[in-house]
Formats: C-alpha cells, sequence, structure tokens
C-alpha cells in the first residue's frame, strides 16, 4: 500500500532547544555555540524550538550565535511553534495565557521567530497546541502565505487529536505531528495518534522522549519505580545505557518516529547517538510496555 508522504527529513536525532536557555542550563552565547558546533560535529542538524522556549528568549539567544556565524545556518533545519500566548513580560500585550492559531498571530510570530534566528526561512513552522477555537481554512491561508513568500519550508502540529488533524488536513498538508511519546507516556499507541500520522504519511516526532529525565532522579516516583528496575535489567542484558534503552523502545515502533532529546550535555547526546543500532525484541518491548502500565496486556 503506498501512502501519501512529504519530502521533510530529519536528522536521527532532533535536538530540543526547551533547556538550553532560561528554562534550563542558561547558556550564554559562547555555550550556545560551542553546543551547535559539536551537535553539527556528531551529524545531528536538526533543532526544535517554540516561540515561548525561555520565557520567550531562547529563540533569539541561538539565533545571536547564527548572526556573527551565518555560514552555521545552511547547515542546520530549525523548527519553531508558535500559537500559545504565554503571559510574559517578554510579550506585555498577554493578558492571560490561551492559544491563537489565527492567521494574524501565526504571521506575526513566524516573522518574530525569523527575526530572531536572523535567518529568511524557516525550515518547520508547527502549532504547538491545537486552539479550540481554530479556523483551519484560515490556518491553511497563513500557511500558504507563509510557504509561498518563502518564509517557512514545511507546515505541522504538535499535540494535536487525530480528529483535529483530520480536519486541519483536508485544508493545508501537515508534514510533522510532534507528540509526547515515551515509556511513561503510552497514549499515542491507544488513542490511533500514531496510527493516523502512519496512514497519513505525516512525520512523527516524539517529545520527552526519556520521559524528561523522569527515570534518572534519584527520588524517583513510586509509580516509575517497577519500570526503572525492569529497564536496569534490560540495559545489562543489552549492554547499553538507560538513555540507550529508552530511545530503542520508540525507535522500535515501524512507523519510524524521531526522539527530540532534550539533554543539554553533549556526551549524552553523543552517547545516545551512538547506541542509535540497538535494538530491543518485541517482548522486551511488551514487557516495558506492561511495567509501564502496571498490568498485564489485555
Ligand atoms: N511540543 C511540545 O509541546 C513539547 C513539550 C515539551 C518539550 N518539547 C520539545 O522536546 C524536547 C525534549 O523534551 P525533554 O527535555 O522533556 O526531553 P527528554 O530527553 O525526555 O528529557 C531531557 C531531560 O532528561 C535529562 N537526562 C537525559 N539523560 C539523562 C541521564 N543520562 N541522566 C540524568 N538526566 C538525564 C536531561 O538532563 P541533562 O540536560 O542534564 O542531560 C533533561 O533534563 C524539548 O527540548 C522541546 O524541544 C516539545
Amino acid at each position: 500500500m503506498s501512502h501519501p508522504s512529504t519530502n521533510l527529513q530529519f536528522s536521527p536525532l532532533i535536538i530540543g532547544t526547551m533547556r538550553l536557555g532560561q528554562w534550563g542550563a542558561q547558556m550564554d552565547t559562547k555555550a550556545y555555540e560551542s553546543f551547535i558546533e559539536q551537535c553539527l560535529d556528531l551529524g545531528v542538524s536538526d533543532f526544535d524550538h517554540a516561540d515561548i522556549y525561555g520565557s520567550y528568549t531562547t529563540e533569539a539567544e541561538f539565533g545571536e550565535v547564527l548572526r556573527s556565524r551565518t555560514a552555521l545556518r545552511q547547515k542546520m533545519q530549525i523548527t519553531t511553534k508558535c500559537g500559545i500566548k504565554l503571559v510574559s513580560e517578554n510579550w506585555p500585550d498577554h493578558k492571560l495565557k490561551s492559544y491563537d492559531s489565527s492567521a494574524k498571530h501565526i504571521i506575526k510570530s513566524a516573522e518574530h521567530s525569523l527575526k530572531n534566528f536572523h535567518t529568511d526561512y524557516i525550515d518547520l513552522f508547527l502549532i504547538h497546541r491545537p486552539d479550540f477555537l481554530m479556523n483551519p481554512q484560515e490556518i491553511a491561508e497563513a500557511v500558504d502565505q507563509l510557504k509561498q513568500s518563502g518564509k517557512i519550508r514545511y507546515f505541522g502540529v504538535s499535540n494535536f487529536t487525530p480528529g483535529q488533524m483530520k480536519l486541519l488536513s483536508k485544508y493545508v498538508q501537515i508534514d510533522n505531528h510532534q507528540y509526547e511519546f515515551s515509556v511513561t507516556h503510552l497514549d499515542p499507541l491507544n488513542d490511533d495518534t500514531i496510527n493516523f500520522c502512519y496512514e497519513s504519511g505525516i512525520k512523527s516526532t516524539a517529545w520527552s522522549p526519556l520521559a524528561a529525565g523522569a527515570l534518572f532522579k534519584d527520588n524517583i516516583k513510586q509509580e516509575h519505580r517497577a519500570l526503572k528496575e525492569l529497564c536496569k535489567s534490560l540495559c545489562n542484558k543489552y549492554n547499553c545505557s538507560l538513555d540507550v534503552l529508552l530511545i530503542a523502545w520508540i525507535r522500535k515502533h515501524p512507523s519510524r518516529i524521531t526522539p527530540i532529546l532534550g539533554s543539554t550535555k553533549i556526551l549524552r547526546i553523543a552517547s545516545v547517538l551512538e547506541g542509535l543500532e540497538t535494538e530491543i525484541s518485541t517482548e522486551d518491548w511488551y514487557t516495558i510496555y506492561q511495567a509501564s502500565t502496571g498490568k498485564e496486556i489485555a
């Protein structure tokens, strides 16, 4: 069976930028520059942003590197997102946290991101969360305008239900869906998110693929203890680290989901990259699934 498909391609891992700046590692320009260069040297060239990261500061901090090192831009793909309006001193006219997918907001956000990155195109532009009031035709017109003017190359969504994607895809091509998926967040397997993307040729990407670091913590939640113990024994079996195992679990799915890794440490990114060929058995995949739900499958 043939699937409608997009030409959008990702590097084997996508680097999440949410924790690089004020919401995490507090990198300065030099640290961003070194981080970006090392990722590119490893062959990881996709960077995932959102306008809101660092309360509207991370895009511009990252972009500061591109301002002085213009040659780096062609070596990377930039994803960014719009549609969440945070209350922030950096965007004082937002009075209430809300979603906005009006054409005016989409275009204004894209232009703002272009300025932040000192670039004239965004590779992939996403609507960050589904706006209950979304008008699919209006979104399509805004996306069309941005594509026609070369300001964005591909368009996608994040955290949408299959129904919301189905509606929107009647008006505009969705190239990517970015959703939460990990050993502690199994919903996409059960709510048709993955199936819908697979069937529609929409590229799947997984945010928080390492469960946002939950299994690495010393004060791990009670509900995750058995899962962690099991994962540790499987790490021994496959002779790999926990992060490699968690990524192997995601990559076992035949729909080829690309993880968006949130680590701010190059050594960890390099180690996950090195372990990408680790394959776990189907039984072990299901053992992890069942340890996560705490019950045997039907
Ligand atoms: N679309 C959306 O709604 C949405 C929502 C959330 C996130 N995102 C995107 O997804 C990206 C990834 O999300 P995430 O950061 O939650 O992903 P993640 O990869 O699941 O978690 C990253 C966290 O795990 C920690 N970690 C990783 N390996 C570790 C290890 N071996 N030992 C101890 N700690 C370890 C990292 O700390 P270190 O930095 O110290 O390694 C970091 O705090 C974000 O950057 C963002 O781009 C999208």
